[in-house]
């Protein structure tokens, strides 16, 4: 297996390969999303799925439009979240947000544009592999797991308990419902996605799951924390956004001390989950680790 920069150099290398042709009449659109793909972020969606597909011994290369895709679709997502609508936010991966730039409309339609490519390159991945029945099912099953873990059962269900709970009396279900969905289920498709392109079995699956759900929502408890105490400038984003929005998050339901040790617990229980590979398994396990002192 490679390292996480190893799969981040190739990611970026690749990240704009699969953004089909764009009429000159629509060339804003193209800029705008080519804007929020390349202005950085962590890459973590797409690397979890390079890395799960090259663990379970698949060819990274059949894997990589899917984690551009999954990519397309976390940054529609944050360009969403960022919109007057939503969060409202100025800041974004160290730049103005796509609205800031492109203005309202065009940000709205670069984000579904960005879904769309997602659904279209699915598609094409099926038709071109037509001819080899195990291997259209084994991208049938990764694209359907992304499409279905970004949708009305996924990430947009969590961003609606995200926003319909602002200003709420929230409860420690809710805040799970939130972080399950709005973060989670974007963190385990890819997991789940790059061991459908190898062919990993059942078993393998689950176990990954589990450890891709409880970083997943670690992940968001620390992006909750580091709402409240982190840097602007190293994040990239805006912080105390959550305060001023009434977010019902880990911090308000928690507090600061509770909702780090949850994160610990489930970093704990994230390396449980996948125990039994070993030192095979080190790159996950280190990721584990390194998500739960991230500071950025
Ligand atoms: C931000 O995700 C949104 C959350 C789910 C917390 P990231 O922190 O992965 O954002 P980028 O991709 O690095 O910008
Ligand atoms: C957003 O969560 C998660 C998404 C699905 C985009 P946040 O609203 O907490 O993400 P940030 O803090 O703006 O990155
Ligand atoms: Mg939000
Ligand atoms: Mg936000
Ligand atoms: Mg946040």
């Amino acid at each position: 297996m490679l390292g996480f920069d190893d799969y981040r150099t190739l990611i970026n290398n690749h990240l704009l390969d699969f953004i089909p042709y764009v009429d000159e009449h629509a060339s804003t659109l193209y800029k705008s999303m080519r804007y929020s793909l390349t202005v950085g972020g962590k890459r973590l969606r797409p690397i979890l799925l390079l890395a799960a597909c090259d663990f379970a011994g698949g060819d990274i290369n059949e894997a990589m439009p899917y984690a551009c895709c999954v990519e397309y679709i976390h940054t529609y997502s944050l360009i969403h979240d960022d919109l007057p609508a939503m969060d409202n936010d100025t800041l974004r991966r160290g730049v103005p947000t796509n609205h800031m730039v492109f203005g309202e409309d065009i940000a709205i339609l670069a984000g579904d544009a960005l879904l769309n490519t997602a659904a279209e390159v699915f598609s094409n991945q099926i038709l071109n592999n037509a001819d080899c029945h195990e291997k259209m099912l084994r991208h049938a099953k990764a694209g359907n797991i992304i499409l279905s873990r970004s949708g009305l059962r996924g990430m947009i269900a969590g961003q609606v308990a995200d926003v319909e709970n602002e200003y709420k009396d929230g409860t420690a279900e809710i805040v799970h419902f939130i972080d399950e969905h709005k973060c989670g289920d974007l963190i385990t498709a890819p997991v789940i996605a790059g061991l459908h392109i190898a062919g990993a079995n059942n078993d393998m699956i689950a176990d990954f799951q589990a450890y891709a759900m409880d970083i997943g929502i670690g992940f968001q408890i620390l992006d909750d924390i580091l709402d409240f105490e982190g840097n602007s400038e190293s994040m990239g984003k805006n912080v105390g956004k959550d305060k001023d929005l009434g977010k019902c998050n880990n911090v308000c339901i928690h507090g600061i001390g509770e909702a780090r040790s949850m994160l610990h617990n489930l970093t704990a229980s994230a390396k449980k989950n996948i125990e039994r590979y070993g030192d095979e398994a080190s790159f996950f396990f280190e990721l584990a680790d390194s998500l739960e002192k991230r500071r950025a």
